[in-house]
């Protein structure tokens, strides 16, 4: 087993949570959660994908004397909808859910936001925790407190920051997590590097991380998160700085809402192509040296991640107008507006508010084969 790793993400000194990275913790979530909350009732908000590990997490929470409920919540994408939250709030309300109730995010981004919303909107706002399940999760998702659902004009349209009480990440869930999942989740690893850390960026070029070792795994969740907690940490509500972890999502967002959010492209391979269309547009405006641009496509390349628009099998024919036109839909345009966040190398991005749409427009019409 490898060293237990606490990082901290400091908000206001009342709100400020552990981020806690532990190998086989699961299995003592129940001791963890009475030591630091007491005896509570807890509500766990499950993805059917954790089903392999839900025994590990009711056992110990019984066994450390808590009362549980599970509720299941449909796999994928669609479970982030009104009509699914309305279950998840009923469900909680027949349980007669009190303040001191707490809720538990069992599962990937997906469960996470949704459960996350729940908690927000439930008696005004319920304790809740995060136990995220895929990579993705760990390394993003489960930190910095944005939660809601998607709304049929966009993708997290409705949604409250609500910040969890305790992340509790166990690497070795993800054994079972499957290899296109495990790419997805990848490119919000080298999201923060590209952002913030070149030589995480290094490391991570001589390191597999998608080979699953425990340690190394730890290793690239703690870096990741010790950047996120660091950004949200100086900019929880998102008015400056926070915005640079949406590299390469204004992209990634079109691109999800062209495919209706289904599997022709999963958010972290969208975020991929989503970032090397960042690189490309920064190296074509003179923002970044080219070799940068280059050596961060190639790397993803070569661990299997899509690179172009024309990598995602049967993506609807679209052209760049419509993209740009979706990109508009994003919730980041302020009065149709779009600030891209582009790159003056890798670990150096920024926030860009006047980028010239023409270079957008090409790259993408290149992008899309
Ligand atoms: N709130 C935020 O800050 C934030 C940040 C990034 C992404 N997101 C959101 O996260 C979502 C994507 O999250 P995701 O990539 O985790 O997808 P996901 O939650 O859909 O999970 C992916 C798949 O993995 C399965 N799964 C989960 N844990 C597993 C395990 N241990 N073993 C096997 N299978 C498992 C799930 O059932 C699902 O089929 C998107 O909705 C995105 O908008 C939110």
């Amino acid at each position: 087993m490898t060293d237990p790793r606490t990082l901290r993400v400091k908000l206001d000194g009342t709100r400020d949570y552990d981020i806690r990275i532990d190998a086989g913790i699961l299995a003592r979530t129940g001791a963890v959660l009475e030591r630091d909350f007491g005896e509570r009732r807890l509500f766990v908000i499950c993805d059917p994908g954790t089903a392999a590990h839900q025994d590990t997490l009711k056992t110990s929470l019984t066994i450390a004397g808590h009362t549980v409920s599970f509720h299941d919540i449909p796999e994928g994408e669609g479970a982030k909808s009104w009509e699914e939250m309305e279950h998840t709030l009923d469900w909680l309300l027949d349980q007669k859910v009190d303040r001191r109730s707490m809720v538990i995010a069992f599962g990937g981004g997906v469960t996470g936001d949704h459960a996350g919303f729940a908690a927000a909107i439930t008696l005004r706002g319920l304790d809740f925790v995060q136990i995220p399940t895929t990579l993705l999760a760990q390394v993003d998702s489960s930190v910095g407190g944005k939660t809601g659902i998607n709304a049929p004009q966009g993708k997290n349209m409705i949604g409250a920051f609500h910040q969890p009480k305790l992340v509790l990440i166990d690497p070795s869930i993800l054994i079972t997590l499957d290899d296109r999942q495990m790419r997805a989740g990848y490119a919000e690893v080298v999201k923060h590097a590209f952002i913030r850390n070149v030589s995480f960026f290094d490391w991570l070029q001589n390191t597999n991380v998608l080979t699953r070792g425990v340690d190394v795994l730890s290793e690239a969740i703690a870096r990741s998160c010790q950047i996120k907690a660091d950004i949200v940490a100086a900019d929880e509500f998102e008015t400056g700085d926070r915005a640079l972890l949406n590299f390469g999502h204004t992209f990634a967002h079109a691109l999800e809402a062209a495919c209706h959010y289904d599997r022709r492209v999963l958010h972290g391979e969208a975020v991929s192509i989503g970032m090397c269309l960042a690189f490309e547009v920064s190296a074509r405006l003179g923002h970044c040296p080219r070799a940068d641009a280059d050596k961060a496509i190639r790397h993803l390349r070569e661990l299997g991640m899509p690179t172009r628009i024309a990598d995602i099998k049967n993506f609807p024919k679209l052209s760049s107008d419509d993209l740009l036109g979706l990109m508009t839909n994003d919730k980041k345009a302020i009065a149709g507006k779009m600030a891209f966040i582009l790159s003056h190398g890798i670990g150096a991005a920024f926030i860009s508010k006047d980028t010239d749409i023409n270079v957008i427009h090409d790259v993408l019409t290149v992008s899309l084969g």
